[in-house]
């Protein structure tokens, strides 16, 4: 089995008041080092066991508590959104009734369930309290619901008992870590996903044609992850240097034209179309056949036509599949992307300011916001794009579990 690497991965480490809260401290420590982006979020008597200032200084964040802290974001939505994997350690007997019964009193409980990432749950507490039935009971209850439990060691309890209840080493943390990020690497299994990316370019005779900078890293970063999770993968390329991602099958175009003869073909067996390319708007109304000469002239005109529009074929399709577009802007970036996903009928669109350094084209990073049809808006921070790909994968997930269970 491939080793899952913690590097760039984000991780929410919630810690709960039981006396094994300091050894959370050496778990965030430990995946801060192994490269994971960590934030820690706590309960208010977790706060009386280990100082946030701790965590604060071990994650480089700040830790996230207070509900009612005033804020321009909503802290546990943000948050949850934000992690890829969560792992709740120690976990109170209090915490693992809240999680089994959906209670939401405090930012880390709300936080917990608005969570659509795997999330690892490491009980410790006295063994009377962890055998007693209503802890037994709300453990099963979150096994079945997919939960990873990390079964509790046997040895010498804080209380002087001696019994089955201590947080177990950071290394068994880490390693249901490994585990529930490898589960979430099947969770796209059996999906049809169509990506196109790349440019296109547009011919203007033989040796030239009409294009744009796009690298196709984005959409080739979104196919990669998106195999890894175990997705039958169709990735549209127009023309670029990259490899072809393994276990993806491609279709290379050239033009608009063509992308969209090859995305059309697959109408109605697909579950999530990504539409990644920078498609052109234009292209010449007719590419000469010959290559064009100079001559003596000062001047010349192209006429231009407009292109098919891929996005908004795909919203006709009966299936129609969720859609996910992108919006690279240089201006008013949020209010254009949000007019696009209404007037293409899209489900997302990830939109990115293309003039912001280290966003756009050419660039192994980017910095986007997330805007789905249900309004929610989320701003990420500026990441590799294979991790761009992993949160859009993430969210792509959300919206389709939430269609099919309407
Ligand atoms: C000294 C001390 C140690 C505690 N240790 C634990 C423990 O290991 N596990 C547990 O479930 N509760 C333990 N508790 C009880 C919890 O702190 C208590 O149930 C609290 O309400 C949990 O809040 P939280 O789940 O919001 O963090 C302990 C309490 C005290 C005073």
């Amino acid at each position: 089995m491939p080793a899952i690497e913690l590097s760039g991965r984000r991780i929410i480490v919630a810690v709960t008041g039981g006396i094994a809260a300091y050894k959370a401290c050496e778990l965030v420590s430990t995946l801060v080092k192994s490269g994971a982006q960590v934030r820690v979020v706590m309960t208010e008597s977790a706060r009386r066991f280990v100082s946030e200032m701790t965590f604060a200084t071990l994650s480089g964040h700040e830790v996230a508590w207070d509900m009612w802290a005033p804020r321009t974001n909503v802290e546990h939505i943000s948050l949850a959104e934000f992690a890829e994997v969560c792992v709740i350690a120690p976990a109170t007997a209090n915490v693992i009734a809240k999680c089994a019964h959906g209670i939401a009193d405090d930012l880390l409980s709300t936080c917990l369930l608005a969570l659509t990432c795997p999330v690892v749950i490491a009980p410790a507490m006295n063994t009377r309290m962890l055998c007693s039935a209503p802890v037994q009971a709300n453990l099963a209850t979150l096994r079945e619901r997919g939960v990873h439990v990390v079964e509790p060691e046997e040895g010498r309890l804080a209380c002087g008992e001696t019994g089955a209840g201590r947080l177990p080493a950071t290394e068994v943390l880490v390693e249901a870590v490994r585990d529930a990020l490898r589960s979430r690497r099947g969770a796209m299994s059996g999906m049809r996903i169509l990506i196109t990316a790349g440019p296109t370019r547009e011919a203007i005779d033989p040796v030239r044609f009409l294009s744009n900078p796009s690298s196709g890293r984005m959409g080739y970063e979104l196919a990669a992850e998106a195999q890894r999770r175990g997705a039958d993968v169709t990735l549209v390329s127009g023309p670029t240097s990259l490899p072809r991602p393994e276990g993806v099958a491609v279709v290379a175009v050239q033009s608009a034209e063509q992308m969209h003869e090859a995305v059309q073909e697959r109408a109605g067996v697909v579950d999530l179309f990504i539409g990644a390319a920078a498609v052109a708007d234009w292209r010449p109304a007719e590419a000469a056949t010959e290559k064009m000469k100079k001559g003596d002239r000062e001047e010349m005109t192209l006429r231009m036509v407009r292109t098919p529009d891929i996005i908004a074929s795909v919203a006709q399709w009966q299936p129609r599949p969720t859609i996910v577009g992108f919006a690279a802007e240089t201006n008013e970036t949020i209010a254009h992307a949000r007019e696009k996903l209404q007037r293409k009928g899209m489900d997302m669109i990830v939109a990115n300011d293309v003039s912001e350094p280290g966003a756009g084209f050419e660039v192994e990073t980017n910095r986007v916001t997330l805007i789905d049809v249900i309004g929610r808006e989320t701003d990420l921070p500026l990441m590799s794009k294979a991790e761009v790909a992993a949160a859009i994968l993430d969210r792509a997930g959300a919206l389709i579990a939430s269609r099919e269970s309407q």
